[in-house]
């Protein structure tokens, strides 16, 4: 595994290996690695001659700038790991590489921005959208990958995909989650011991949440997962919705979509967590 700084050089090294005919896969992410993570890359290595993984702290989509300063970063740890996991090329930028000015473009995503995290986190999704198209025509990866525990961040790579005509086949890939079922990320670590044993009442409750909703209505549903949560007050819900999983806008009742996801996110103590389920798929 090779760990490169600069564009100049990733491309080097990329321009041999596209001229040996090997695909290129490419999975961006913000490091501290865990297991979520290593999985994309595993798969991404296994689908493509060649895996590249960026480790980048983008500082563009995040809208608290001491959420920016405390990100936990573990560049070490995160290079073995993915040694082991058959990654090709760790991609490490400084800031200044990617943006040796600023990135003024802002991106329109309608609707798909306007809800959830684009409500609570304004300006998160077109950070994100500058630093996933610097990465995809940098890379120009024959596949990305990306979780689905980000539903919403997927749905909007997509849209930025097809409206700046990115040749890139995006491909989604299952939450991963600790055997409690807790989601895994990057901020589960900044849980206290205490906060931690609660946390898996969140995924625990979407999990229940879709039995109540063979015979409740969506509302129901939604009041179900909400007061499960409000009797402890280690928990405070910040949204949770029920979408069409294309549109991501609120669906009424189980009849208005064929595809159906939960996405909520909730503080537990100081820590904000996603996670989301799907209800019904075609
Ligand atoms: P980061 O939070 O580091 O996540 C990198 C990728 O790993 C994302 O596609 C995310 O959805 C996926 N991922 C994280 N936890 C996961 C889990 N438990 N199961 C499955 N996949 C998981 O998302 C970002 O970074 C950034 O916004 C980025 C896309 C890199 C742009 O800066």
């Amino acid at each position: 595994m090779k760990r490169i700084e600069t564009i100049a050089e990733l491309q080097k090294e990329l321009s041999i290996c596209k001229s040996q005919g090997l695909s290129v896969g490419l999975v961006p992410t913000m490091g501290s690695l865990h297991n979520g993570h290593i999985t994309l890359v595993k798969r991404c290595a296994q689908e493509n001659g060649v895996c590249v993984v960026s480790v980048f702290v983008n500082p563009t989509q995040f809208n608290d700038q001491n959420d920016l300063k405390t990100y936990p970063r573990t560049p070490e740890e995160d290079c073995s790991k993915l040694e082991k996991a058959g990654c090709n090329f760790v991609f490490m930028p400084a800031v200044e590489e990617m943006y040796p000015e600023p990135d003024t473009r802002q991106f329109n995503f309608g609707n798909l921005q306007t809800v959830m995290e684009g409500r609570f986190r304004p300006g998160h999704f077109n950070g994100v959208a500058q630093i996933v198209s610097k990465l995809l025509t940098t890379v120009k990866p024959d596949k990305a990958y990306f979780g689905e525990k980000d539903f919403q961040q997927l749905a909007i790579v997509r849209e930025m995909v097809r409206q700046l005509r990115l040749p890139v086949t995006i491909v989604p890939c299952p939450i991963v989650r600790e055997s409690d079922g807790l989601a895994m990320s990057s901020r589960n670590k900044r849980l206290s011991a205490a906060e931690r044993e609660k946390a898996p009442l969140i995924a625990g409750l979407l999990s229940k949440s879709r039995t109540f909703a063979s015979v409740k209505s969506v509302s129901e549903t939604i009041e179900f997962v909400k007061k499960g949560l409000a009797e402890d007050p280690a928990f405070r819900v910040e949204y949770f919705e029920i979408v069409d999983g294309n549109t991501l806008q609120a669906v009424e009742s189980w009849n208005s979509s064929d595809y159906i996801v939960g996405c909520i996110a909730v503080f537990c103590g100081p820590v904000r967590l996603i996670d989301n389920i799907v209800y019904k798929t075609c």
